[in-house]
């Protein structure tokens, strides 16, 4: 079985620094590993709309932001599909087959959209939509034939439900489906990057977020803003790491090369952490480090996306072209899906009635 990449973002705006370390950074380095002969990279625009229905217009301008986002990562159109998911119809017709394969309480149990329900304040009125996104995302998946998912932890019980939801299909009707695996990043602090005002998640409606688009100057505000250990109030004072947002950033993105560079006086990151905790090393020469690391890292990101900006209309063509590639596989799969399920009419014929 060739392996086969799937994975995607929901388009609500500009992507950030923990989509980066989590999801976008990893599928750079996949795509470059030359290990996934197929990958398909999908904006996600019909799984944003089942909590933003009421602005599909911010969605759509999120699109194009979001492909802009892909590309200046260094995501290559001759190696990635990057598609548009209400681009391919075959996609909702999947879902359609697979909804009766779940049940609502198992829906009601899914611990990210339970988090997320609670989140956005949904309580009874939860849009169905977006209680069955879970099942539109097995659709996706199994629609590429995907093995590979990578992901950030938050999606791991959407994979379980997608495996859940093919191995049910395969017993009901046929085994035609691919159950996939999640890749996460194999350094946990990439995983879930805390915001910068050292809330859990970085998301945008707490606007603790830096983002891939942000400038050189906005960069530095915020690493400088950033919340650190509030007992550490004099340099000589013991601090702590754990929960400390600095210290997270600089364990999802520090190398040893930027130690050397920037603060040669330490030999890793843990003499670093120790002499943190120790006291005697102030919160500013630590958000200074971490400071040069990201505009390391992220200006490269905002010139290749200021160069792309310029053409909008290129973005947007290859976004189309990729997106009839897309249909093109998930018809394939759909024709088996129906396959397996006798509901594969002969084209022309009338349905009898008997
Ligand atoms: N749920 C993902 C997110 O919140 C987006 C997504 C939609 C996705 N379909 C997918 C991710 C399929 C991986 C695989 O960003």
């Amino acid at each position: 079985m060739k392996n086969v990449i799937l994975t995607g973002d929901r388009p609500t705006g500009r992507l950030h620094i923990g989509h980066y370390a989590s999801s976008l950074k990893p599928r750079v380095e996949l795509q470059n590993s030359g290990a996934f002969p197929e990958i398909y990279v999908m904006i996600a625009d019909a799984q944003a709309l089942t909590d933003h229905f009421d602005d599909p217009a911010a969605v759509r301008r999120s699109v194009t932001q979001v492909a802009l986002d892909y590309l200046a990562a260094g995501l290559e159109p001759e190696k990635a599909v990057m598609f548009v998911q209400s681009q391919v119809p075959e996609l909702f017709e999947l879902t359609a087959y697979f909804i009766n394969l779940v049940t609502v309480s198992r829906l009601r149990r899914n611990p990210t959209v339970k988090a997320e329900i609670a989140q956005k304040g949904f309580a009874e009125s939860i849009p169905a939509g977006f209680l069955c996104y879970p099942v539109s995302q097995a659709a996706d998946i199994t629609a590429f034939g995907a093995t590979h998912v990578p992901v950030g932890e938050d999606q791991l019980p959407m994979l379980e439900q997608a495996r859940e939801i093919v191995r049910r299909f395969g017993e009901l009707y046929a085994p035609v489906l691919t159950e996939p695996q999640a890749i996460l990043s194999d350094n946990p602090a990439c995983r879930r990057l805390p915001g910068i005002d050292g809330k859990a998640k970085m998301s945008k409606s707490l606007g603790n977020c830096i983002y891939l688009a942000d400038g050189e100057r906005e960069i530095s505000q915020k690493v400088m803003g950033m919340y650190t250990d509030p007992l550490h109030l004099k340099v000589s004072d013991p601090g702590h790491v754990e929960g400390n947002p600095v210290f997270s950033y600089l364990d999802a993105f520090c190398r040893p090369e930027h130690l050397a560079e920037y603060l040669p006086e330490y030999a890793s990151l843990e003499e670093l952490k120790a002499h943190y905790c120790r006291g005697g090393l102030g919160d500013v020469k630590v958000k200074r480090l971490l400071e040069r690391i990201l505009q390391e890292e992220l200006g490269p990101i905002r010139r290749r996306r200021e160069a792309l900006e310029k053409d909008p209309g290129a973005v947007l063509e290859m976004l189309q072209r990729h997106s009839l590639r897309a249909r093109e596989t998930a018809a394939g799969t759909l024709s088996q899906v129906k396959r397996a399920m006798g509901i594969d009419y002969p084209s022309g014929m009338t349905i009898a009635i008997d």
